[in-house]
């Protein structure tokens, strides 16, 4: 097979062909947006369209490039492996290469964790860490925290605390149950029920960017001790330097019992997901011969994935992009946050590492009309032009919510962080005005939902 001529077909667009196969829904996102690039190749913290035009990339796929697109030595890594014809998966019998991931990402952890599965996905090790979980406390129930996101297969979903993904798919899982982000008080009452198999909590959560209150993760683990629940934090997009930090849970000194990351584990190239437990949640579980298939999946330890998770670590610490997150991280708080005093419909600037957010409010006339039309409609007023404008990649943070996301690559520059700084800047007191032509779009976009 000749994949360049395939890719150099002069068919369908590769949006026909998509609307026509795949989602025609999204399609009409990317058109009524603006986002309908012809995307050609991706390198680092840049992508560039069919005509050569270069795009900062700030989403960084959603936070799965922690080491940048096309990173040279996964991709390196990856062709040796496939040239050694390595044994692949033996379904009876074992290879060293999970074993050696699997020892590699316990060494990064504290020692409480010992035991790892792989998965294909995010929302693959936080369906583990429930299922596990429920069988090694005996216990059937799960808490997660609203606005909480734990992936969309039906049982994260279950534990999903943003009503726009839940609603539509009633009955989700028995069992599941949210409180309030940051209110111990809450939680503390439902694991009083002596009920609760796993609390499951993202350390700063995704949706909306939201970082947790002083004392906040400290008290749920010190409560999950208390009263026998398992402490999982889901570091699927947090892991991995995200937060300038290579876990978040560093930040706060926390021992979970069960940790679960994705996303940049593969340094973006093949699908892969991992629960690290404690050995008295896999013993429990794992506690026999009949039983030593308890879980897992035919492709979950695929040596492609193994091998690009431990050159992705490699990469990680060999260019210290964990420290470069931090820095970078704050150079862009250091660069974004004045914009609060400056613009009153800038309501916050929050972040921790690359993981950064915008939020906006407004008490104006239009402001109120697009709020009206969808709440937080004003952050693609935002969003829109940073990219059809600047070239620059961004995304909403969330459904009904003012707050723009970014996610980017480690491998940004300070010059990029500057280039974001001074388009935002531009671009928010544009969209402050709003000119009628952009209230019209967002009107029209309003309607894509
Ligand atoms: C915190 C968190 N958990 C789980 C998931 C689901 O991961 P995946 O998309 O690999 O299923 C995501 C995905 O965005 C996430 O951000």
């Amino acid at each position: 097979m000749d994949v360049r001529a395939l890719l150099d077909g002069t068919g369908e667009s590769d949006l026909d062909l998509w609307a026509r196969t795949i989602n025609p829904q999204f399609v009409r996102v990317l058109r009524t947006i603006g986002f309908d690039r012809r995307w050609a190749r991706a390198e680092g913290a840049y992508l560039y369209d069919t005509d050569g035009a270069r795009y900062l990339d700030l989403l960084g796929g959603f936070g799965m490039y922690n080491v940048g697109r096309n990173n040279r030595g996964v991709r390196a890594a990856l062709i040796e492996a496939l040239e050694l014809d390595t044994p692949g998966m033996l379904a009876m019998g074992v290879t060293a290469l999970p074993g050696l991931l699997a020892d590699a990402l316990l060494q990064r952890t504290p020692p409480r964790l010992e035991r790892c599965l792989f998965t294909n996905s995010g929302t693959e090790a936080n369906e583990a860490a429930f299922k596990l979980g429920r069988a090694a406390t005996k216990r059937p129930r799960v808490i997660s925290t609203d606005h909480g996101f734990h992936g969309l297969t039906l049982g994260a979903l279950s534990a999903n605390g943003n009503p726009e993904f839940t609603a539509r798919f009633q009955p989700l899982l028995p069992g599941f149950d949210r409180v309030p982000f940051g209110d111990l008080d809450t939680l503390e009452a439902q694991l009083k029920q002596e009920d609760v198999a796993v609390f499951i909590v993202e350390a700063v959560q995704g949706k909306g960017i939201n970082l947790p209150p002083a004392g906040y993760l400290e008290g749920a683990q010190e409560l999950c001790r208390r009263y026998g629940t398992l402490f999982c934090v889901d570091e699927v997009m947090t892991g991995f330097g995200r937060t300038g930090t290579m876990f978040a849970f560093e930040h706060w000194g926390l021992e979970p019992d069960l940790v679960t990351v994705a996303k940049s584990l593969s340094g973006g190239y093949v699908p892969v997901g991992a629960l690290l437990m404690s050995r008295a949640v896999h013993e429990s579980v794992f506690d026999s011969m009949p039983h030593a298939m308890s879980h897992g999946s035919t492709f979950a330890p695929n040596e492609l994935a193994m091998v690009a998770g431990l050159a992705m670590l490699h990469e990680l610490e060999e260019h210290r992009l964990v420290a470069r997150s931090a820095q970078l991280g704050e150079r862009l708080l250091e660069r974004t946050r004045p914009l609060v005093d400056e613009f009153d419909v800038v309501r916050d600037v929050r972040g921790i590492g690359l993981m950064w957010a915008i939020e906006f409010e407004g008490d104006g006339f239009a402001y109120r009309m697009l709020e009206r039309a969808q709440r937080g409609l004003f952050a693609q007023l935002v969003v829109v032009p940073l990219f059809t404008d600047h070239r620059i990649l961004t995304q909403v943070a969330g459904h009904d919510m003012a707050v723009v996301r970014i996610l980017p690559p480690f491998v940004l520059t300070n010059d990029d962080v500057d280039e974001f700084a001074d388009a935002l800047h531009e671009t928010v007191k544009r969209a402050r005005r709003m000119p009628s032509s952009l209230t019209k779009f967002a009107l029209t976009a309003a309607g894509i939902r």
